[in-house]
């Protein structure tokens, strides 16, 4: 255990605890609790510090750990996952999986961090990954179909993901195309899939997940979202247990995808779309398309009826349109 994890664990009470007791709760100096609450600080996690009184949190955090993860997650079916790695700070799970890849890989595998400092959204975006506040986890999974044939996969993995939150906690949530996890109208979590391999052969994929879990006061980021604790307070699911429900339901999402392909996910996305029937613009390089959303075609394209027609789209940002 890491000494950010145990100086956690003890301030985890919500209880003020002087610099000097946790030293020596720790075995360190009080410049080391110091430095430590500093660099957690910067990290995005909100740690009052009152000159007299100590150090205390603003909540209560529960960390990340392997066993547990795995626990609950292999209540269900042993899933053969190779690894589980739980990292502290990385730049971004995506991008250590990615550079890891090796063709020797087979079986699946799971990164998940507290913290990333160049955490990745779709289309070169930043994502806002404060430390313990959101879920930041990224698998690995290598798939029998080729690149070419595996249309909507990002949309299935959406799907897994919405699927998961669900079971541990009910509330409306919905998905905008392709994989945005949406809960009336505000973003709640993102998908970013990652492919290398042969069109025809076997493809390789890093799919990353980011779920705001309790993001810290005055978060900013530049779109309207939403967090898990401001849904449901504080019957929030156990992080850990939220990781492991997420790993199995996005491989349980792969193995039916490389199995069976799209058409499995048609009617349930049918159930979950944020936009159907809805007015929308869909942003195409520097192209714009208004029109009507219509539901996914079977290769998980966005149908979009502008002048009478109806047209597929494979890329694009679609956002609903208000004004008209
Ligand atoms: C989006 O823009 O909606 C996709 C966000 C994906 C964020 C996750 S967090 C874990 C993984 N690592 C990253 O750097 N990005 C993904």
């Amino acid at each position: 255990m890491s000494m950010h994890h145990n100086l956690l664990q003890l301030l985890s009470n919500g209880r003020f605890h002087s610099g000097e007791e946790l030293g020596r709760e720790l075995g360190v100096s009080r410049a080391a609790v110091w430095k430590s609450i500093k660099l957690l600080q910067k990290m995005g996690m909100t740690i009052f510090a009152i000159r007299g009184r100590g150090y205390s949190l603003e909540h209560s955090v529960e960390l990340l750990e392997s066993h547990k993860i795995c626990s609950e997650y292999m209540t269900n079916k042993d899933r053969n996952l190779e690894q589980l790695l739980v990292l502290e700070s990385v730049p971004s799970t995506n991008s250590y999986l990615m550079e890891r890849i090796d063709n020797d890989w087979v079986k699946p595998r799971a990164v998940v961090a507290e913290y990333q400092s160049e955490g990745r959204g779709r289309r070169g975006r930043n994502w806002c990954s404060p430390f313990a506040a959101s879920i930041y986890l990224s698998l690995f999974y290598s798939f029998d179909r080729g690149v070419a044939d595996l249309g909507g996969i990002s949309l299935a993995i959406g799907l897994a993901v919405r699927k998961a939150i669900l079971s541990l906690m009910p509330c409306e949530l919905s998905v905008k195309w392709p994989n945005d996890l949406m809960w009336k109208g505000k973003k709640l979590g993102g998908v970013l899939v990652e492919l290398s391999g042969d069109p025809l052969s076997e493809c390789k994929m890093v799919v990353g997940v980011g779920i705001n879990y309790r993001m810290p006061n005055g978060t900013n980021i530049d779109q309207p979202w939403i967090d898990l604790s401001s849904i449901v307070g504080d019957n929030l699911p156990s992080r850990n247990e939220l990781t492991g429900a997420l790993i199995e339901s996005i491989l349980d999402a792969c193995s039916v995808l490389d199995n069976s392909g799209f058409e499995q996910f048609i009617e349930e996305w049918s159930l979950a779309d944020a936009v159907v029937n809805q007015k929308v613009s869909l942003q195409l390089g520097n192209k714009r398309i208004d029109g009507i959303a219509r539901g996914i075609d079977s290769l998980g394209s966005i149908r979009i009826e502008s002048d009478g027609v109806v047209r597929s789209y494979a890329s694009g940002e679609v956002s609903l349109r208000v004004t008209e």
